[in-house]
């Protein structure tokens, strides 16, 4: 088999809270440039990747076959995470489907696909696991897999399977946002007893890197990757142990949860925010996140660790080392501590969908 080793990469998501990371990765070194695609060369995030060198920007939609011959042209490396709150699961599927087709067609050698755990069918395909934002990229990484045994000769791919970030716990806008009540850091989600298989983005940052480090031993791979299970008893007692202030896990209903969420805003609102709400396939924000929190609830998601430390033998391990690291680097970048960071006027967004206030073009 001819080399699969690649040196320019083009990027989908690239300005996201999962891009980010993995370009800092890829380009660190100078090893690999990346043409990024973005909607808005112009953004804070595009400009800092700028910043990071190597780095190209490309101004379009994943949404246009056009821009997406053109990106793929002239690069022999691609990473795509198709932004599936955008598209609506099933628009996420078509646009992922011409992305792994577009890339043989242009000539990429090896291709990463930023995919998700199909929830459906590891909940043995009952619906109250029905993921749409989850199962979307499952089925679609599965098609990948499948049409890589025929392909694998002249374009590469592996799946590079995440999960939840550690970070979305202490950050604004998310689904599982801390409140702080009383003094004490407060998470209310209806998680019973189950764990959330988290993902450090840090750690992304060296995962797609030994992804199109290793092509051979990584075509055909599906890297799911995790920091733990981790139960929310145990990162509130985490969080504790790191900062010194008190911090709770409240289980709460799934009714409650939405109360809480939407307040007097309506929950069906699409997840996908260009969705057609008038599509009776397109899954409502609540829906789409009541499945997410039954497959987490039900530890319906495995990881194989032995695996991840062979690969990654410093990676993060525990609720509690991520709080340790991420408290040391905020206070180093002027941020203040974990538990400034997370009084509610101190908050930030670390997805970009939040800070974009669910909005853009398809
Ligand atoms: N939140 C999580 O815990 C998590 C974990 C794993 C995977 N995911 C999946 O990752 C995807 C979102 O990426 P993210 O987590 O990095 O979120 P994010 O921070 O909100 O970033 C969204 C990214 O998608 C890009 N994008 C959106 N619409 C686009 C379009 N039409 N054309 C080109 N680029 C477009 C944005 O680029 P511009 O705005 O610059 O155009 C940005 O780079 C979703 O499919 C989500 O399901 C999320």
């Amino acid at each position: 088999m001819a080399s699969q080793q690649v040196s320019k990469i083009f990027v989908i998501g690239g300005t996201g809270a999962q891009g980010i990371p993995v370009i800092r990765g890829l380009v660190k070194d100078k090893k690999y440039s990346c043409r990024v695609l973005t909607r808005d060369t112009t953004s804070k995030r595009a400009q800092e990747l700028l910043s990071l060198g190597n780095v190209e920007l490309m101004e379009g939609t994943f949404g246009d076959e056009s821009k997406l011959q053109q990106g793929f042209s002239g690069c022999d490396g691609a990473f795509v995470n198709i932004d599936g709150f955008n598209t609506g699961e099933k628009t996420e599927m078509y646009w992922a489907i011409r992305s792994y087709e577009i890339a043989l067609e242009q000539g990429i050698k090896f291709f990463v696909y930023g995919n998700l755990d199909y929830a459906l069918k590891k909940g043995g395909y009952d619906s109250k696991f029905r993921t749409g934002h989850y199962d979307g990229k499952g089925r679609i990484g599965e098609w990948i897999l499948f049409q890589n045994q025929k392909n694998k000769e002249r374009m590469g791919a592996a799946l590079f399977t995440t999960g939840p970030y550690i970070e979305m716990t202490i950050s604004s806008m998310t689904v599982m946002t801390p409140t702080v009540e009383d003094g004490v850091v407060t998470w209310r989600v209806p998680l019973g007893k189950g764990s959330v298989v988290h993902v450090a983005l840090d750690d992304c940052e060296y995962y797609v890197r030994w992804l199109f480090d290793h092509p051979e031993r990584a075509s055909g791979l599906d890297l799911e990757v995790a920091i733990a299970p981790i139960p929310y008893v145990e990162l509130a007692a985490a969080f504790e142990k790191v900062t010194g202030h008190p911090a709770q896990y409240i289980d709460t209903s799934l009714e409650d949860y939405w109360k809480i969420m939407f307040r007097d805003r309506a929950g069906d609102i699409p997840a996908g925010y260009n969705a057609d709400p008038k599509d009776k396939s397109t899954m409502s924000f609540k829906d789409n996140f009541t499945g997410f929190w039954n497959t987490w609830k039900n530890d319906v998601i495995k990881r194989d660790y032995a695996l991840l430390d062979e690969i990654h033998p410093d990676r993060i391990k525990s609720a509690e080392e991520f709080l340790r690291k991420e408290d040391q680097k905020g206070r180093e970048a002027g941020k203040g501590s974990l538990w400034d960071r997370v009084q509610k006027e101190n908050q930030t967004a670390i997805l970009k969908i939040g800070e974009d206030g669910r909005k853009g073009k398809l």
